[in-house]
């Protein structure tokens, strides 16, 4: 019996001879990634071809929206299988017919990899085409390091890489890449440019017996690695990419050969692991259909158009900003005029920031700005496809915006609370359609942050969380489910784990600067002690209060940040918390005063304090965050362990350290429970 599969196996790549060209399709969805079975069916269409005389060009294009996202990543890690990516392009390179790719929407990764064996490039001027393995923590391996200077120069190939960034074909072809923009159908302008060269004799252009007619020194390779310092703090990759772009200048033979052994290196490492593990990760985490109590043929989410965010404070403003950058138009409400006001000047500033940084042109901006639409009407939200709530953290005033809400807004339309940490179920109760309200917890700054936390109800209906999902795609953000419990998913991870452990830490005899230089060389961008001083530990403090409205926690729980607090001791704004900070400068200074009241707070609790070293700090820090994570799943407050390790991911590593998944987040979905020294353990 022949399945789908054997149907899909068999459709995966088609060749039609169309008159003196034979066109090579590709069609292997969701995303044409370069399979084995791809590579082995290009292997055969192109002997195929080769076989027929009457076949003079050769042209490989792609089904659907995007030619190719690269290699297949599953195949990462198995043992290889013949034909190799590296084989098909040297097929490829080595054909006596020239070779044509024409290239649409996305080409990245192996998949540009391939084109760059092609002896002629066409791309859509729609196209994107990049090589973003580094955001894998691997080297472009088949023949990217070595075959994209050919084309563009050394150096222009060492920034592509590094940055990890499609360009846009405009681009692509002023570098060199492409030979040509198609401004209409690409097919019809590929098969055309193949006609060119069959009439016009054009053989053959391999891109392996180019020469790179620039040259990098040091100074030239630290500028390019200066722009992406930060993005690639802790990182390694970038070296290996660095290792492989200078040998560039060998015969192709020898780059090629010393490219496949970094390649080699770079997937082996953590950093690729863990990276890898995250790409997965994000991609489940983000999909209705692990949710096993959820029925998803149920689901069928509307569609989105108009959405209207209830209070226009920082959330407020933050959640218009990312929608108007998602197309959308947005009904920003406010019962405060001044409060408007404020939000108008916060939104123009964000654009002028975002237009002085050249992310967008002032047009661009200007055109988002109009996108939302300022309103002290509540009434006005009746017409929106989809309302977010984010007045103050008060549940009497959110129940009454709510209940306001349910009332002139139909009954199938989803209202959304952006509450940090209250009940979603409690302010759902006062609703007529509880099944309509879920949590949207955005992240500060809202339009930034790529965190997006969906809380679930009991009575969470599957269409609304649907329809959550489809925002979190919307907004290009990171979906997270957690069911409505203390502090969600990303809070409760933070509090009862990671920060609650290095104030634990601190009253058992480590000091601030102790606790933070371990866990900053352990790979974090700042420690904790750090962060809170940053962001203000007022602010957690006020959260805590109202978090134990809901369930409380044994003392000690961050009595230092509290008593910090009551101090009027709230961080760098105020020049004193965890640290000093002097004529406000940003450097964290040791305080004295601070190592006699933790001395003091825990004595009060009779704790002993003692030498604490390095790896004890880091590992209570580390292990405390899996056990809590063995906690949320063990609750079912996680269904999976992707949304707690996408949780993580996107709260905790800023910037990215290289071991971050696979010391952690790999291990919370691993093992039921981890042994620490933890009194959570
Ligand atoms: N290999 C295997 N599967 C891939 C894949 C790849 N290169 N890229 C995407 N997929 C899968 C995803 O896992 C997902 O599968 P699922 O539906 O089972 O979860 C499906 O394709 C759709 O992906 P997205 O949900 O991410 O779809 P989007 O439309 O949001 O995004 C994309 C599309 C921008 C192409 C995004 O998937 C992406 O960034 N992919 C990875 C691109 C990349 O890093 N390429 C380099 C690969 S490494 C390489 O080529 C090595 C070479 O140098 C030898
Ligand atoms: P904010 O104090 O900056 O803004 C709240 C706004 O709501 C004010 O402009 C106020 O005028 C308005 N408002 C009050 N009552 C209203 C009513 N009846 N109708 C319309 N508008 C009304 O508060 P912020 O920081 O923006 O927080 C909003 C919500 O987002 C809270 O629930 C908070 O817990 C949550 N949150 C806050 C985060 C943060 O870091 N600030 C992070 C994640 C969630």
């Amino acid at each position: 019996m022949t399945t789908n599969r054997d149907i899909a196996e068999a459709t995966i790549v088609t060749f039609d001879e169309l008159g003196p060209v034979g066109l090579i399709a590709i069609d292997n969805p969701p995303v044409n990634a370069i399979s084995h079975s791809v590579r082995l069916k290009l292997v055969d269409a192109i002997t195929r071809a080769e076989k027929n005389p009457s076949i003079k060009a050769l042209l490989i294009m792609a089904s659907g929206e995007l030619f190719s996202a690269g290699a297949d990543i599953t195949e990462f890690g198995r043992p290889k299988a013949a034909p190799s990516l590296q084989q098909l392009q040297t097929r490829i390179e080595s054909s006596p017919t020239p070779v044509v790719a024409a290239m649409q929407g996305l080409a990245l990764g192996g998949g540009l990899e391939l084109a760059m064996a092609c002896h002629y490039r066409l791309a859509h001027k729609n196209a994107k085409i990049g090589l973003p393995e580094i955001t894998l923590g691997i080297i472009p391996g088949a023949g990217g390091t070595q075959r994209l200077p050919r084309l563009m120069g050394a150096r222009a190939a060492l920034d592509m890489i590094l940055s990890g960034t499609p360009v846009p074909a405009s681009e692509a072809k002023a570098k060199g890449l492409v030979d040509e923009v198609a401004e209409g159908d690409l097919r019809d302008a590929a098969l055309g440019f193949c006609k060119r060269l069959v009439r016009e004799g054009l053989g053959p252009r391999p891109t392996c017996n180019r020469t790179v007619m620039d040259h990098l020194d040091e100074t030239e390779i630290a500028a390019a690695l200066l722009p992406h310092a930060r993005a690639l703090k802790g990182r390694t990759t970038q070296d290996l990419v660095v290792e492989a772009i200078k040998a560039c200048k060998l015969p192709f033979s020898e780059g090629i050969a010393i490219e496949a052994a970094l390649a080699q290196e770079s997937l082996a490492s953590r950093e690729s692991l863990a990276l890898r593990h995250v790409f997965f990760a994000e991609r489940k985490s983000s999909k209705l259909s692990g949710l096993s109590s959820v029925n998803v043929r149920k689901a069928h989410p509307p569609a989105i158009q108009r959405v209207a965010v209830i209070g226009a404070g920082t959330m407020g403003s933050g959640i218009a900003i990312a929608f108007a950058d998602a197309g959308l138009e947005v009904l920003l409400n406010d019962n405060d005029p001044a409060a408007l006001s404020r939000s108008r000047e916060h939104v123009r500033s964000a654009y002028a920031s975002s237009v002085k940084r050249g992310r967008i042109t002032e047009g661009i901006a200007d055109e988002r700005i109009r996108r939302i639409r300022n309103t002290v009407a509540l009434a006005e939200a009746a017409n929106a496809d989809l309302v977010i709530e984010a007045v103050f953290e008060d549940i009497e005033l959110k129940k009454d915006v709510l209940s306001k809400l349910d009332s002139i807004l139909p009954p199938q339309r989803l209202i959304a609370t952006n509450t940090s940490t209250l009940s979603v179920t409690e302010l759902a109760s006062a609703t007529a359609h509880p099944e309509r309200v879920l949590g949207l917890h955005f992240f500060v700054p809202a339009h930034v942050s790529k965190l997006l936390e969906i809380v679930r109800t009991n009575h969470t209906s599957p269409e609304n969380l649907a329809t959550a999902f489809r925002v979190a795609k919307l907004l290009k953000k990171v979906a997270v489910v957690s069911r409505d419990a203390f502090g969600f998913i990303g809070n409760r991870m933070m509090l009862d784990g990671y920060f609650r452990e290095a104030e634990q830490l601190l009253l058992e005899g480590a000091t601030p600067t102790q606790v933070d230089t371990a866990l900053e060389s352990f790979g974090f961008g700042m420690g904790p002690l750090g962060v809170s001083d940053l962001g203000g530990n007022d602010v957690g403090a006020k959260a805590r209060v109202q978090l134990f409205k809901r369930e409380s926690r044994p003392d000690p729980y961050f009595v230092i940040a509290d008593r910090l607090t009551e101090m009027g001791r709230l961080g760098q704004k105020t020049v004193r918390g965890f640290y000093r900070y002097e004529n406000g400068s940003r450097e964290a200074v040791s305080d004295p005063e601070l190592i006699s009241l933790i001395e003091k707070l825990a004595s009060e609790r009779s704790i002993a304090r003692r030498e604490i070293n390095d790896q004890e700090i880091v590992e209570r820090c580390i292990l405390s965050l899996i056990n809590v994570g063995a906690m949320v799943l063990d609750e079912g407050i996680a269904a999976r362990a992707a949304d707690i390790e996408c949780g993580l991911e996107q709260r905790l590593w800023i910037p990215t350290p290289p071991w971050r998944a696979d010391v952690l987040c790999r291990h919370v979905g691993a093992f039921p429970r981890v042994a620490a020294h933890s009194p959570l353990s």
